[in-house]
């Protein structure tokens, strides 16, 4: 018999979304348990550097942000969500001040830095490392509290829901089976709510600013648990990561534009305001599809990013992190311009939740960049997705809160993982080739720019890829490698179809095939449903 476990409360993911969560329900005497595929700091939050979006100005107002968020999203989004999300923006703020995260002072003030899309300075950061100094403040709190148990090294597989079992009355998630890759060792979680906080999916595309744990785990399990999933093809591309053999997904923040930092060809021509009246701060679709486009029309490798007109002091204050990281490289910001490329950078779609982070499987909860909630509409504007972690973590807890005397553990005993018809896999090299080849082609024909023949080309190898990963999955073991590259196909199969739905070209989708918007009467969402 494996190892079963029971708790109240299970939190898929130790990012922002995760941890903030699991503090709040651990402060009011809520046990909650929190799983990581790796360690707790791994993840995209530890990774942001820009900062946070919020209304912390006089100057600066909430019906600004709101216009700035529709703007950016092309008019997707849903002004319910986004109004609820930049309302709450300053109490979540305060929180994470409360809990000690130190953001850059000036003045006495808090610094506001400015980044593409945003109409007044509006991103409080802790200099160019705000992911860092957020993430540390919460993760060394969890880890002293004794309401919150941490399983490191455990990848959620897939959930276990009544409708699976059998059991009647209406589908409910009644907990989840992971792989403790440490031992091997499949585990039961039995839970009362189980929340999925596991990030976004960018590591579907070859050239990606996310760490290796972006593999879509939780946007694959809430479907195949029969959630719905929202809008997936939105993928934004970040127009700046370094480009450097040796620099592997390493940004350069939107604040470098926000500060003055301009984009130049090879031969220091600027060439952004060719491409939109607002230069360097346009929308990030609009930034890296000019990238892509002068790219593709030059023929050289990357576009140069300069900021070297401002003061040394400057750089160093406001970017030392990004700074010294280029000096490794050999490049000195503060004297010349940063070799710079589009990579993939988020996930604006995702699983569908109301404003209370409830999908539509009862019991299961989703919050931060793994869901669909529609605060970004067709591309998201910078720095609005470290804020929506917050308030999205806020209204779960707030729900659980409300609702605590309904969380109990179901009484029925939930089957064993089974591995009574499986052997140790013969060779990693399928799992290792399928995982280049999706990536791969993901990029050429699932990228920037989309046509109906490429997104075709890409379905036809997907269903190859999902063919052969079945067959696998079914006759091997399950190791971590195996639980992702599953992942990825299958929501690479989620991106093409939705974006083979979307017939017009609308924010981060955009295909020759049809360059444009269609008319606001037509407008929707792409929800894939069972
Ligand atoms: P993550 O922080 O990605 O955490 C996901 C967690 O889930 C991880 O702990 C992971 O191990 C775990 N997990 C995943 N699958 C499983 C599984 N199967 N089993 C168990 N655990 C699992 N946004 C901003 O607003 N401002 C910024 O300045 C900014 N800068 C960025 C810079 C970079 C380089 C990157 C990559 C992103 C940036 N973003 C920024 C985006 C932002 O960081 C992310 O959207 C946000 O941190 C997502 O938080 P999260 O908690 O949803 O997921
Ligand atoms: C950045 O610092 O450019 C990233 C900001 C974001 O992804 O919102």
């Amino acid at each position: 018999m494996s190892t079963s476990i029971q708790t109240p409360i299970l939190i898929v993911g130790s990012g922002l979304a995760g941890l903030s969560l699991a503090l709040k329900l651990a402060e009011q005497g809520f046990k909650v348990s929190v799983l990581s595929k790796r360690k707790i700091e791994t993840g995209s939050t530890r990774w942001a550097q820009g900062g946070i979006a919020a209304v912390l100005s006089e100057e600066d107002s909430f019906a600004s942000h709101v216009d700035d968020t529709i703007l950016a999203g092309v008019n997707l989004n849903h002004r319910e969500t986004v109004e609820f999300v930049v309302r709450n923006g300053p109490d979540v703020i305060q929180w994470l001040i409360d809990q000690g995260t130190e953001f850059t002072r000036e003045n006495e003030q808090y610094h506001l830095t400015r980044e593409g899309g945003h109409a007044h300075r509006r991103i409080i950061h802790a200099a160019d490392a705000t992911g860092h100094a957020v993430h540390e403040t919460l993760a060394s709190r969890c880890d002293r509290h004794a309401n919150i148990s941490l399983y490191e090294s455990h990848v959620a597989i897939d959930l276990i829901t009544s409708r699976k079992l059998g059991l009647p009355g209406t589908n409910r998630c009644l907990g989840l089976y992971a792989l403790n890759i440490d031992n091997g060792e499949v585990i039961t979680f039995k839970a009362g709510r189980v929340v999925l906080a596991t990030g976004g999916c960018s590591k579907v595309y070859l050239y990606t600013s996310n760490p290796d744990t972006s593999t879509g785990d939780g946007i694959a399990m809430a479907w195949r648990a029969g959630c719905s999933i929202g809008n997936l093809e939105f993928n934004q591309f970040h127009p700046t990561c370094l480009y450097h053999p040796h620099a592997k997904s390493f940004l350069i923040t939107e604040a470098v534009r926000g500060e003055g930092g301009k984009l130049l060809l090879a031969n220091g021509e600027p060439f952004m305001a060719r491409h939109d009246e607002r230069g360097e701060l346009a929308p990030r679709d609009i930034v890296a599809r000019a990238i892509d486009y002068e790219i593709k029309k030059s023929g050289d490798d990357c576009v140069y990013l300069d900021i070297s007109h401002r003061s040394p002091e400057f750089i160093k204050t406001h970017f030392p992190n990004i700074y010294k990281r280029c000096l490794k490289f050999g490049l000195d910001m503060t004297k010349e311009p940063l070799p710079v490329v589009p990579a993939a950078h988020f996930t604006c779609g995702g699983i569908y939740t109301d404003l209370k982070a409830r999908t539509d499987l009862a019991q299961l909860y989703a919050i931060g960049e793994c869901t669909f909630t529609g605060l970004h509409g067709a591309n998201r504007l910078a720095s609005n997705s470290l804020l929506e972690c917050l308030v999205f973590a806020d209204a779960a807890f707030k729900d659980m809160q409300k609702n605590r005397e309904s969380i109990e553990i179901a009484s029925q005993p939930l089957p064993d993982w089974d591995e009574s018809q499986v052997s140790d896999p013969d060779e990693q090299i399928v799992v290792s080739h399928n995982w280049d080849e999706l990536r791969r082609f993901m990029w050429d024909y699932v990228g920037i720019v989309r046509t109906d023949k490429r997104l075709e080309r890409a379905m036809h190898r997907i269903d190859l890829l999902q063919a052969e990963i079945r067959e696998y999955y079914s006759n091997f073991r399950v190791n971590g490698d195996l639980i992702e590259l599953r992942n990825l196909v299958m929501v690479a199969e989620l991106i093409v179809r939705s974006a083979m739905q979307r017939k017009e070209s609308r924010g981060l989708h955009y295909t020759l095939d049809y360059p444009d918007l269609l008319p606001d009467a037509q407008k929707r969402d792409t929800l894939l449903s069972h």
